[in-house]
Formats: C-alpha cells, structure tokens, sequence
C-alpha cells in the first residue's frame, strides 16, 4: 500500500483506483491538512469544504480547475491578494470561463445562463431526453452487450446539452463527431477532414459565434435567439463571445461529468444485483439511487480555491495565498456527515445532502439536467435491458473486478465499462 504522507496525490497512479484511502487517512489525520508536495490544504472534511466554498470573497476561484498546476503567475505579496488576482487573471488557463471567475464578474457570466435553464426550458429538455434514450438504446440493444461509456453515457451527455442550448437536430450528428462522442463507424461523410483536425474547442466557440450572430441579426422563435438576446443584470448587452462562452462552456463542464455518473451508476447496476433488482421493483426508489451514486462516485474529483486573505478553515490557520483543494467525494465520505459513508444504501435518509455538484455560488447550475438524465437513463435502461451483468470478459469476476478509471485528478469515471444483458426491445 502507498505511503500516503508521502505519495504525490497529482501524480499519483496508485491513487487512480481509489482515491478513498487517501482521503479518510488525510481526514483522519486533519480535515484541514497540507499535502507535502505543492503545498495544498486537502480539505477532506464536509463542513470544512462547505466553509470555503460558500466564502467566494475569502477564498477566490482562480484556480478552481487546474490547482497548483500551472503555478500562479505571480508572487503572493501583501496580506491581501485581491488586486494581484484581478491583474493577472487573463494569465491563468481558463480565465475566460465562469468557473474561474470570481464576484461581480462571475455574476454577469452566470446571469447569461438564467435565461437558458429556465423550468419551461428543463421540461423540453426532459422531453428531449426520453426520446434520446430510446434512440441512443435502439444502437446498440440487439447485440445484448455493450461499451456503455462510447454507446450511451458520453453520445447521450454531448447531445442533451447540445438540445439545452438549442442546436437544431440536424446538426447533432455533426456535434456527435467534432466533439468525439461518434461511436466507431459512426463518422458520416458531413464532414471534411480539415474540421476534424482542428481544435474541437476552437470549433465549437466559431460555431457558435455564428449561430448567436445569426440570431442577433434574424431573430426566431428558438433557444439560441433568446440566448443570444440574454442582457445583463444592469441592462446592458454581452458581446458575441462572452454569450458564446457562456454556453459552449455547457459542453466541457455538462459532458464528462454526467457520462461519468452514467457509467458509475451501471457498473452499480451490474455490481449488485440485489439493488438491480429493488430498483426493477420499485422505480420511485430511482432518485435515491442517483443521488447515492453521486455520493458514492462524485465525477468531480478535486477542485481549488485561492485564499485572498489569512484566515481559518475548522481549526486550522491557513496563511494569505493558499491553495485549498476540496474534493466532493472526500467530502460525500465524512463519518461525521454520513453514517456507515463506504456503504451504498438505498435508505439513507439525508442522500440529498452529499456535494457532488459543489457549494456557494459556483454550484453546478447543470444539476437539475444531470438529474434528470440519470434518472431518465435508468428508467428506459431497466425497462428496455433485463439481467445487466458486468461482463467478466473484460472485467474479471465478482471476487475479483478490474475496473479502469481515468487517470486525471480532477475528475472521476471510468475510461470503460462492458456489460452484457438481454434484450428487452
Ligand atoms: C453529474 C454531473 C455533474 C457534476 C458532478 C457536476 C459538478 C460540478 C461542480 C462540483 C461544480 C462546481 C465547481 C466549482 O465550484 O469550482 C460545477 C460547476 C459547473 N457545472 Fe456542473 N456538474 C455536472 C453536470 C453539469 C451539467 C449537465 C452542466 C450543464 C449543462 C454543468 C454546468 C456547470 C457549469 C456551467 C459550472 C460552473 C458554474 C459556475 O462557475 O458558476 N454541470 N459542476
């Protein structure tokens, strides 16, 4: 077993696995503690992370995604960093997305999304959704075995943000491809060779310029017009690209994650049959199941927030200029918030209160879509797949599954997942 005082958690791959040892010997030792290679306070504690997250003046987001790597463009000077931050952000990867941004920056950012998530919107949407699963289940159902990550959870993830946003239906196939959820021999001949080659990212924010541009110029009576009329709170109108990356950040923040919570929850699906089969006989238990697998596999690994001034988390003292690391799945396995937290349990009773989708103002806005899909998943999952099992070809037996995960340390999910089952068509 891994040294855990001295094992690098970035670097890592002994970790990649479980990452749960860790963090409960991190817990254990302080729900506070500075990890001895770059410095970072792993905050594994639940209410030690809700303290810094929901203080977004204290503990700044500029590093939310990527932690001490890059390292900071700039020295920590003076006891409080504020103005450092604002003259160096545009040097920090990832600036120009609202997950870095902090107040009243990051206000404007997110106001563009109110008009996109609104409960009318998240109903089509919902509808869109039920009509994708059987469709994306139509692909792959006769064979009776499947790579659940390229058939369903990542095609279904890309085109459920791609119908929020409003791209019109005939152009997901192409979004299908671009953006990498194709599945093999799905590549049709939309497209020429110099678009695949390019910046998936770069294409999807030129993409877009275009369509909000149209709908400034040709307002319809569809989602992106009404994104692409969104106002800030004080009236005024974003430019181009600041709507743009509003909504093409909806693909890197909305995609990996839920195809990562898809997948988490078929492997539980195919790992216990016994709640396979509670679920089969009570649907209403469906949320729950969600929720748990949420706590149990949160995607988003570890994020990062800056300290702006001296201060204290729990009990201890973290000096101007720290990097705080919290990490939802620690977190979602604090004894003293979760009873028994190592166990999966359908009758939890506070399920709801795990932080998969984080704190403060930076919560995720995509929760209720994420939601929706693992739920709506499941549902025409268990109807249309009877007796999903994992399959020991790929992954070993029971006594012995081999399971691999991303090697990232900010997210969680498995590269792949291989079932078997009968269909049910
Ligand atoms: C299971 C799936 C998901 C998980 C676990 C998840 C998790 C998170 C977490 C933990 C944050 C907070 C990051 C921080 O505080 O630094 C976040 C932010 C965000 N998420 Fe999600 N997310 C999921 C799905 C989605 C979806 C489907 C969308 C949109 C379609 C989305 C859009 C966003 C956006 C735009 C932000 C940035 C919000 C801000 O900075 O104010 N997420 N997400």
């Amino acid at each position: 077993m891994a040294d855990f005082d001295s094992v690098d958690y970035f670097t890592d791959p002994s970790l990649v696995p479980d990452p749960h040892p860790y963090f409960d010997h991190m817990r254990a030792k302080c729900p506070v503690a500075q990890e001895s290679h770059h410095g970072v306070y792993a905050v594994t504690g639940y209410e030690e992370a809700a303290e810094v997250l929901k203080d977004a003046d204290l503990f700044s987001s500029l590093i939310a995604v990527g932690g001490p790597f890059p390292p900071l463009p700039f020295a920590i000077e003076g006891d409080d960093i504020r103005g450092l931050i604002d003259e160096h952000r545009t040097e920090v990867p990832m600036f120009e997305h609202m997950v870095t941004m902090d107040p009243p920056q990051h206000t404007y950012a997110r106001s563009v999304l109110s008009r996109l998530l609104t409960p009318a919107r998240l109903k089509e949407n919902e509808d869109f959704m039920w009509r994708l699963a059987d469709s994306q289940l139509d692909e792959f159902l006769d064979q009776g075995k499947s790579e659940f990550l390229a058939d369903y959870a990542k095609p279904f993830s890309l085109l459920v943000v791609a119908d929020m946003l409003g791209v019109p239906e005939e152009d997901h196939q192409q979004f299908r491809v671009v953006l990498g959820a194709a599945r093999e021999g799905a590549r049709v001949g939309a497209l020429d060779d110099d678009v695949l080659a390019s910046n998936p990212l770069a294409w999807l924010d030129d993409k877009f310029v275009s369509y909000i541009s149209d709908r400034r110029e040709n307002p319809r009576d569809d989602v992106l017009t009404s994104l692409a009329l969104a106002k800030y709170p004080d009236g005024s109108t974003p430019e181009v690209i600041d709507v743009v990356r509003s909504a093409t950040f909806l693909f890197a923040a909305g995609q990996e994650t839920t195809a990562k919570l898809l997948s988490a929850a078929l492997r539980v699906l195919g790992d216990r049959p016994d709640l396979q089969e509670q679920l089969r006989a009570d649907r209403s238990k469906i949320p729950v199941f969600v929720e748990e697998t949420l706590r149990m596999d949160a995607p988003v690994k570890s994020g990062f927030r800056l300290a702006t001034r001296a201060t204290s988390v729990g009990d201890v003292e973290v000096p101007v200029g720290s990097m705080m690391m919290f990490c939802p799945g620690a977190a979602n396995r604090d004894p003293r918030r979760f009873e028994n937290p190592h166990e999966f349990r359908l009758d939890r009773k506070n399920f709801r209160e795990h932080m998969a989708f984080g704190r403060g103002v930076h919560t995720c806005p995509g929760s209720p879509l994420a939601r929706a899909e693992g739920r709506i998943s499941i549902e025409r999952i268990l109807d249309r797949m009877l007796d999903i099992r994992i399959d020991e070809e790929h992954h070993g037996p029971a006594a012995d599954r081999r399971y691999n995960y991303e090697p990232t340390y900010i997210l969680r999910g498995l590269t792949d997942l291989h079932i078997t089952f009968t269909p049910n068509p």
